[in-house]
């Protein structure tokens, strides 16, 4: 009995918050879909090599095996890009905006939790706020339970809050927030219409002097004329960067003091 207590203290102390994949459905259809393509290009050319020897033939199998060798590879950089990139581009991003560790800081579109717990780390007198509707066709296991979860085994829970709403209509006061950010998740809104007006409730929610990075890897351009136009003057996407797939831009602004 004894023995048991031990191992399951062990096996909590030894577990790692968990952030899944990013467009889980799409990784998936390329790990799939590339493996596929590539062994049914394989077994007709060594299982029917005589139907395999024209030439419109040989130009369908070689474009058989090129495209399955871009899925495997878009699957692999992908899932890399989750696991790894992210999380080194999103420790630098959050290093950006300089926090003092008293702040008030919100994430849009939060998902498990790797930006938010990044920035609880570095609120040791603050508090992370984050948002999301957990969709889990834009990110694998999505929930509030797993991101509640993932800040418990990271030590940060008591200066995480976690929260159920839409981006586009922000269930908080005018002026809330020190820093504000994003990671993928405003693109993931259906129109242009509706991704302006996340990015307005962004700069409505931030307080003056706050700052916002915003990181995604399409609508950037876009992203930064609309908080121009709240205000946010010096509004510039940086990047591209590369250790990201597909490759991202950060968008970075602050509001200017009171
Ligand atoms: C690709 S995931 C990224 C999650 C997290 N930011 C990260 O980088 O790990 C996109 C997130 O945006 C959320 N999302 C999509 N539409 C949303 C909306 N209208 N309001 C709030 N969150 C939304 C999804 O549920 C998902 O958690």
């Amino acid at each position: 009995m004894q023995g048991n207590t031990h191992e399951i203290g062990r096996r909590h102390a030894d577990a790692k918050p968990r952030f899944g994949i990013d467009a889980p459905t799409l990784v998936l259809g390329f790990a799939v879909g590339g493996p596929a393509l590539l062994l049914a290009a394989m077994v007709l050319t060594h299982g029917f090599p005589l139907a395999a020897s024209s030439d419109a033939a040989r130009s369908l199998l070689g474009a058989m095996t090129l495209t399955g060798l871009i899925m495997c590879l878009e699957a692999i950089a992908m899932t890399l890009s989750s696991r790894v990139g992210k999380r080194l581009l999103l420790r630098r991003m959050v290093s950006s905006l300089n926090l003092r560790g008293d702040e008030q800081a919100l994430e849009v579109g939060c998902g498990r939790g790797m930006l938010l717990l990044e920035v609880a780390h570095n609120l040791p007198q603050g508090r992370a706020t984050g948002i999301d509707l957990w969709s889990t066709r834009d990110q694998s296991g999505n929930a509030a339970a797993a991101t509640r979860r993932n800040a418990e085994l990271a030590d940060v829970a008591d200066r995480v809050r976690i929260n159920t709403g839409d981006m586009r209509h922000l269930p908080y006061a005018d002026a809330s927030f020190d820093a504000v950010v994003a990671s993928l998740a405003i693109h993931n809104l259906p129109t242009q219409t509706d991704r302006e007006q996340a990015v307005r409730e962004i700069a409505r929610v931030l307080k003056p002097g706050g700052r916002v990075a915003l990181l995604d890897f399409r609508c950037t351009a876009a992203y930064a004329r609309t908080l121009r136009a709240e205000g946010l003057t010096d509004a510039r996407r940086h990047g591209p960067s590369f250790l990201m797939f597909p490759w991202v831009w950060i968008v970075r602004a602050s509001k200017a003091p009171g």
